[in-house]
Order: C-alpha cells, then structure tokens, then sequence
C-alpha cells in the first residue's frame, strides 16, 4: 500500500474509531461488522449439517486464522508457484500478497464499474503458462460463473473462488464457492466471531492440511472483547465508547508488559510465518450457535432498504436470489468529505479498497478500477442492524452527500 500503509483497513475499521462528536450520548453507534452478542458466548452443542452453506456444510473444508492463509495454501496445493494466474485488477491487497508468496505470476485483468470481471479480456491474456483464473465476488454479488466455467473448461484452467466477501451467498440455487476448484473464505466480515477463514477443494482429500497451532488467548479475547464493546456502543449508545478506549488502552498496556503478541484481523499484509495459525475454538463454538438463514434475511432486507433510498448511485440494484450481500457499494465523487461526515455521526463506513497495491497494475491500466478505488464507500447492512439504525443511515447518508 502507498498513501495509507499496512493495518489501515483495521485501523480504519476499528482501532482509531473516533468518538463521534456530533451526536447525542444515547445515540447507538452503528459498526462496520456485525457485533458480538454476550448470549452467543454460550456454548453451543449444534452439530453441524451436510445442507449449511460451504464452508460449514463441507467436512473435508479446512479452517485458519485467516482466509489468506487458505489463498496461499491454495497456491500451493494447485502447485502453482512459476505459473500465470489471471488476477482481476480489482482487489484488496492481502490476498494478492499471499498469492506472490507462494510464486504465482499475476496477470491483470479488466473489471467493470459494476465490478464484473471481463471474461473477454481474461480470454485473450490466456498464454500457454496460464494455469489458473481467480475470481473475487465483490460484496456478495456472484460474478459470471458458467462464463468462468466455460473459459477453464476451454483452456484447462483452475477457477480460484474468493469468497472472502460473500459468505452465505448463492446463485441460482449454487452455493457460491462450490463451482470453482477451490474456494476461500473470511468468516469474521459477515460473522461475529474474532477470527476465521476458510478453504474448501473440490474432489481432493485435505485431510494432511490442518493449522498447525491455535492462536494465543490474548489475541481471540481481545478481538472478542472488541466485539462485545462494539455490541454495547450499538445498543447503549456513544456514551459508552470512553470505556470502549479505556479498556482497549489498558488491554494494550498489559499486553506490551508481558511482551505478548497479538495478530490483528483486517490488516493488508500476509506473512508466511502465520500460515498455519488456526482458527479459534470460539470462533467455531459462535458460529455453531447462529442463525445463518436468519443472517442472510436480515443482510438483504437492509440492502434492499438502503438501495432503494440511494437508488442510481449504488451498484448491484438487483438483488438476485440467495445473494448475501456484505454491504451496500455507494458511489460518492467527494469519498473523504462524505466519509469523515458519517464517523461523527456515529456510522461506520468504510473507505472501500481507496489504495492502490504497490505490485499492482500502474494507474491508468484500468480507469474503471481506479474510478471504483476513488469513490466506492461501503455502507453497513449487516444483520445487526435495525430498521430505525437504516432510517437513520438514510438521512446521514442523504446529508453527507449534499454536503
Ligand atoms: C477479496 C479478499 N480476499 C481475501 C481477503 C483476506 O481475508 P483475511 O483478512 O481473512 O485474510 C480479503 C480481506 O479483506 C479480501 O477482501
């Protein structure tokens, strides 16, 4: 990353969260990702089903820390160090990273305003030394999947799916991550559990690839204990955000005493030295509990709210059956100025994908990609939120945008 270095998005999204200064103390704070709920630190004897949505329904699915370290372990297993990978030239930064670990050769490929892959032009930067084509689904929304499809078939290509932005979301009746060769996950963008990410190959036996060590108590309780304070800011209101800083300076402060380490979700930077880190058992006991149908409801009832009161400046209008959608992509020419107006408010955008990566395609390569990375701002729909948090979100949003 250039301008905004390593860790912002986590920074962004939670570490220096201002306290909203323009809003009253009872006001509910409206977060980024879904909270933690103190009920769902109950345990939870739910046994997994074959019919939950991949990867939970997939016992030969793998689970890590991360879900770059299922990118990279991917790479591997596909044996793809020294080959070509056809790369949309839209993405977010570690999964390419973890990608050039393990040796892989990107090639870039167009992606639309309405962030489509261009299946013409992956078509035409296929060379002999092409092995694989990776396919983000941005947001929840399913790229052309019998058109990826077609194109493997034709040139004997791996379909790589990132999922990492559309759990729980399907397409015509397929689950999204089960049509590729390969698919990863993010657990902790649409889930409320501290960390989590996921790897799910078809007709492989994955039973050799495991983490190799759980993460430390430190790291799970206070991603944990971030998400509860989250929950409390969200149903007491930002009077309670002081406590929120208080704690984390003090979490900080007995970490640093005991040298511990912590590993930070939302960073941009994947290093290989995590690869093997685990998922939590808490991020498994959470999800056990939860309502994943309920969750998908939820996501898309707030969408459809929030696109139909934004309607021409947002992408994706169409919400298709079984899309999940992770959040609401609102186009705003003045990004910053809308951005900064919507954190004193007491709302959580985000400032979606703004950097472009170093080993990325030059700017200029993609105008529309560097047009999305300028003014795509993502709005929270998640299943947290109530019909009161959208209507609000509706006005700040409509006066963030007048100015
Ligand atoms: C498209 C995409 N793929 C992969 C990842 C990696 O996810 P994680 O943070 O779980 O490693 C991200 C993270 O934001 C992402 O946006």
């Amino acid at each position: 990353m250039r301008a905004l270095n390593v860790d912002s998005d986590f920074v962004r999204r939670v570490a220096l969260k201002p306290v909203p200064q323009a809003i009253g103390g009872a006001t509910r704070l409206i977060p980024s990702l879904p909270t933690l709920w103190p009920h769902m630190l109950l345990p939870n004897a739910n046994v997994r089903a074959e019919s939950l949505p991949p990867p939970f329904g997939i016992r030969s699915a793998r689970y890590w820390y991360f879900a770059r370290n299922a990118v990279w372990h991917a790479a591997n297993l596909f044996d793809l160090a020294g080959s070509e990978m056809l790369m949309p030239a839209y993405f977010h930064g570690v999964e390419v990273d973890a990608l050039r670990a393990a040796g892989v050769h990107l090639v870039w490929v167009r992606v639309d305003r309405r962030m489509q892959l261009d299946l013409a032009d992956a078509r035409a930067k296929c060379t002999p030394r092409t092995r694989a084509i990776y396919a983000i689904h941005y947001a929840g929304f399913p790229q052309d999947l019998d058109g990826l499809s077609d194109l493997c078939r034709e040139r004997g290509l791996f379909l790589l799916e990132d999922c990492a932005l559309s759990l729980l979301s399907s397409h015509r009746g397929r689950w999204l991550g089960t049509v590729g060769d390969a698919a990863i996950f993010c657990l902790y963008k649409t889930l409320p559990v501290p960390n989590g990410g996921a790897l799910v190959v078809k007709d492989r036996d994955l039973a050799f690839l495991s983490a190799s060590h759980a993460p430390t108590l430190l790291t799970t309780a206070s991603h944990a204990a971030s998400q509860l304070m989250a929950n409390l800011e969200l149903r007491a209101g930002a009077w309670t955000t002081p406590l929120r800083t208080g704690l984390r300076e003090a979490a900080r402060w007995m970490a640093r005493q005991r040298g511990a380490v912590r590993v930070s979700t939302g960073t941009q930077r994947f290093e290989v030295g995590n690869a093997d880190l685990g998922m939590s058992a808490l991020s498994d006991q959470i999800i056990r509990g939860l309502d994943l149908a309920a969750i998908v409801q939820r996501r898309r009832r707030n969408y459809q709210r929030l696109a139909a009161a934004f309607e021409g400046s947002s992408f994706n209008r169409d919400l298709s059956d079984g899309v999940c959608p992770l959040f609401v992509p609102l186009e705003t020419l003045d990004k910053s100025r809308v951005l900064a107006r919507l954190l004193a408010r007491g709302i959580s955008a985000i400032d979606f994908w703004r950097t472009p990566h170093p080993h990325g395609p030059a700017l200029g390569t993609f105008p529309e990609v560097d047009a999305l990375r300028e003014t795509v701002l993502e709005l929270p729909c998640h299943q947290d939120l109530e019909d009161e948090d959208i209507d609000r979100m509706i006005v700040e949003v409509r006066a963030a945008v007048r100015g």
